[in-house]
Protein backbone atom coordinates (compact mmCIF):
# COMPACT_ATOMS: atom_id res chain seq x y z
CA UNK A 1 0.00 0.00 0.00
CA UNK A 2 1.32 3.73 -0.46
CA UNK A 3 1.88 5.98 1.98
CA UNK A 4 -0.82 8.37 0.45
CA UNK A 5 -3.38 5.35 1.02
CA UNK A 6 -2.07 4.36 4.34
CA UNK A 7 -2.50 8.05 5.67
CA UNK A 8 -6.17 8.27 4.31
CA UNK A 9 -7.20 4.55 6.04
CA UNK A 10 -5.97 6.23 8.96
CA UNK A 11 -8.14 9.31 8.44
CA UNK A 12 -10.66 8.09 7.58
CA UNK A 13 -10.73 5.61 10.59
CA UNK A 14 -9.99 8.38 12.77
CA UNK A 15 -6.23 7.61 13.73
CA UNK A 16 -5.17 10.93 12.94
CA UNK A 17 -4.81 13.92 15.21
CA UNK A 18 -3.47 17.42 13.64
CA UNK A 19 -2.44 20.57 15.16
CA UNK A 20 -3.10 23.63 13.50
CA UNK A 21 -1.78 27.27 13.91
CA UNK A 22 -3.88 29.28 12.10
CA UNK A 23 -3.77 27.28 8.68
CA UNK A 24 -0.28 25.68 9.28
CA UNK A 25 0.10 22.52 10.22
CA UNK A 26 2.55 22.69 12.92
CA UNK A 27 2.28 18.75 14.02
CA UNK A 28 0.28 15.19 13.72
CA UNK A 29 -0.10 12.17 14.78
CA UNK A 30 -1.02 8.71 13.49
CA UNK A 31 -1.74 5.59 15.57
CA UNK A 32 -2.52 2.15 14.29
CA UNK A 33 -4.31 -0.88 16.13
CA UNK A 34 -1.61 -3.63 17.46
CA UNK A 35 -3.17 -6.99 17.02
CA UNK A 36 -6.58 -5.10 16.50
CA UNK A 37 -7.20 -3.77 20.28
CA UNK A 38 -3.96 -1.92 21.73
CA UNK A 39 -3.85 1.59 20.16
CA UNK A 40 0.13 2.21 19.26
CA UNK A 41 1.42 5.89 17.96
CA UNK A 42 3.46 4.79 15.60
CA UNK A 43 4.27 8.57 14.27
CA UNK A 44 4.57 11.78 15.67
CA UNK A 45 6.31 14.87 14.86
CA UNK A 46 6.17 18.40 15.45
CA UNK A 47 7.49 21.24 13.13
CA UNK A 48 10.77 22.58 14.72
CA UNK A 49 10.25 26.04 15.05
CA UNK A 50 6.83 24.81 17.16
CA UNK A 51 8.74 21.91 19.52
CA UNK A 52 8.68 22.39 23.35
CA UNK A 53 5.84 24.79 22.88
CA UNK A 54 3.14 22.13 24.04
CA UNK A 55 2.10 20.94 20.66
CA UNK A 56 2.64 17.34 21.15
CA UNK A 57 1.25 17.29 24.79
CA UNK A 58 -1.60 18.78 22.74
CA UNK A 59 -1.61 16.29 20.37
CA UNK A 60 -0.97 13.23 23.05
CA UNK A 61 -4.00 14.74 24.91
CA UNK A 62 -6.06 15.05 22.02
CA UNK A 63 -5.52 10.85 21.02
CA UNK A 64 -6.10 9.98 24.61
CA UNK A 65 -9.36 11.38 25.31
CA UNK A 66 -10.56 10.12 21.50
CA UNK A 67 -9.38 6.41 22.84
CA UNK A 68 -10.77 6.78 26.58
CA UNK A 69 -14.52 7.31 25.11
CA UNK A 70 -13.65 4.05 23.29
CA UNK A 71 -13.04 2.40 25.99
CA UNK A 72 -9.49 1.91 25.58
CA UNK A 73 -7.25 1.45 29.15
CA UNK A 74 -4.08 2.26 27.89
CA UNK A 75 -2.36 2.87 25.26
CA UNK A 76 1.72 2.44 23.67
CA UNK A 77 4.13 4.69 21.98
CA UNK A 78 7.85 3.41 20.93
CA UNK A 79 11.09 4.85 19.72
CA UNK A 80 14.66 4.68 19.20
CA UNK A 81 16.97 3.97 22.27
CA UNK A 82 19.12 7.04 21.01
CA UNK A 83 16.44 9.05 20.72
CA UNK A 84 16.58 10.99 24.01
CA UNK A 85 14.46 13.86 23.02
CA UNK A 86 11.38 11.17 22.58
CA UNK A 87 12.19 9.70 25.43
CA UNK A 88 11.96 12.70 27.82
CA UNK A 89 9.23 13.71 26.28
CA UNK A 90 7.00 10.29 26.83
CA UNK A 91 8.28 10.22 30.11
CA UNK A 92 6.74 13.49 31.07
CA UNK A 93 3.24 12.34 29.33
CA UNK A 94 2.83 9.59 32.02
CA UNK A 95 4.66 7.13 30.11
CA UNK A 96 6.66 4.08 31.31
CA UNK A 97 9.34 2.00 29.46
CA UNK A 98 7.82 -1.88 28.83
CA UNK A 99 10.37 -3.34 26.95
CA UNK A 100 12.43 -2.88 23.84
CA UNK A 101 13.25 -4.86 20.25
CA UNK A 102 16.27 -5.46 18.53
CA UNK A 103 17.05 -6.35 14.68
CA UNK A 104 14.60 -4.37 13.49
CA UNK A 105 16.88 -2.99 10.31
CA UNK A 106 17.45 0.17 11.94
CA UNK A 107 20.84 1.09 14.21
CA UNK A 108 19.43 1.07 17.87
CA UNK A 109 16.56 -1.19 19.63
CA UNK A 110 13.11 0.22 19.38
CA UNK A 111 11.80 1.22 22.93
CA UNK A 112 8.27 0.58 23.69
CA UNK A 113 6.26 2.58 26.56
CA UNK A 114 2.45 1.83 27.93
CA UNK A 115 0.54 4.64 29.49
CA UNK A 116 -2.49 3.89 31.28
CA UNK A 117 -5.76 6.30 30.32
CA UNK A 118 -7.86 7.37 33.07
CA UNK A 119 -11.27 5.89 32.85
C1 LIG B 1 9.19 14.41 20.47
C2 LIG B 1 8.30 15.57 20.01
C3 LIG B 1 7.06 15.00 19.29
C4 LIG B 1 7.85 16.36 21.25
O1 LIG B 1 6.89 17.33 20.87
P1 LIG B 1 6.89 18.81 21.49
O2 LIG B 1 5.71 19.53 20.97
O3 LIG B 1 8.22 19.44 21.25
O4 LIG B 1 6.75 18.51 23.05
P2 LIG B 1 6.00 19.41 24.16
O5 LIG B 1 6.35 20.84 23.95
O6 LIG B 1 4.54 19.08 24.15
O7 LIG B 1 6.71 18.90 25.49
C5 LIG B 1 6.01 18.23 26.53
C6 LIG B 1 7.04 17.85 27.59
O8 LIG B 1 7.94 16.86 27.08
C7 LIG B 1 9.26 17.12 27.59
N1 LIG B 1 10.15 17.50 26.46
C8 LIG B 1 9.79 17.80 25.20
N2 LIG B 1 10.88 18.10 24.45
C9 LIG B 1 11.94 17.98 25.26
C10 LIG B 1 13.33 18.16 25.10
N3 LIG B 1 13.84 18.55 23.90
N4 LIG B 1 14.16 17.95 26.15
C11 LIG B 1 13.66 17.58 27.36
N5 LIG B 1 12.32 17.39 27.59
C12 LIG B 1 11.49 17.60 26.55
C13 LIG B 1 9.14 18.28 28.56
O9 LIG B 1 8.89 17.76 29.85
C14 LIG B 1 7.92 19.00 28.03
O10 LIG B 1 7.25 19.75 29.00
P3 LIG B 1 7.81 21.26 29.37
O11 LIG B 1 8.11 21.94 28.06
O12 LIG B 1 6.64 21.85 30.10
O13 LIG B 1 9.01 21.04 30.21
C15 LIG B 1 9.08 16.55 19.08
O14 LIG B 1 10.29 16.90 19.71
C16 LIG B 1 9.39 15.99 17.69
O15 LIG B 1 8.58 16.13 16.75
N6 LIG B 1 10.59 15.36 17.52
C17 LIG B 1 11.00 14.81 16.23
C18 LIG B 1 10.22 13.56 15.86
C19 LIG B 1 10.35 12.47 16.92
O16 LIG B 1 11.40 12.23 17.49
N7 LIG B 1 9.20 11.79 17.17
C20 LIG B 1 9.13 10.74 18.21
C21 LIG B 1 9.54 9.40 17.75
S1 LIG B 1 8.61 8.83 16.37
Amino acid sequence: MSEKAVLEQAIEGGRVAVALEGKEVVGYLRWEWLWDHIPLCVFVRVRPPHQRTGVGRALYARVEADLTRRGCEFWLSSTEETNDRSLRFHRALGFRLIGALSDLGQDSREIFMRKDLAQ
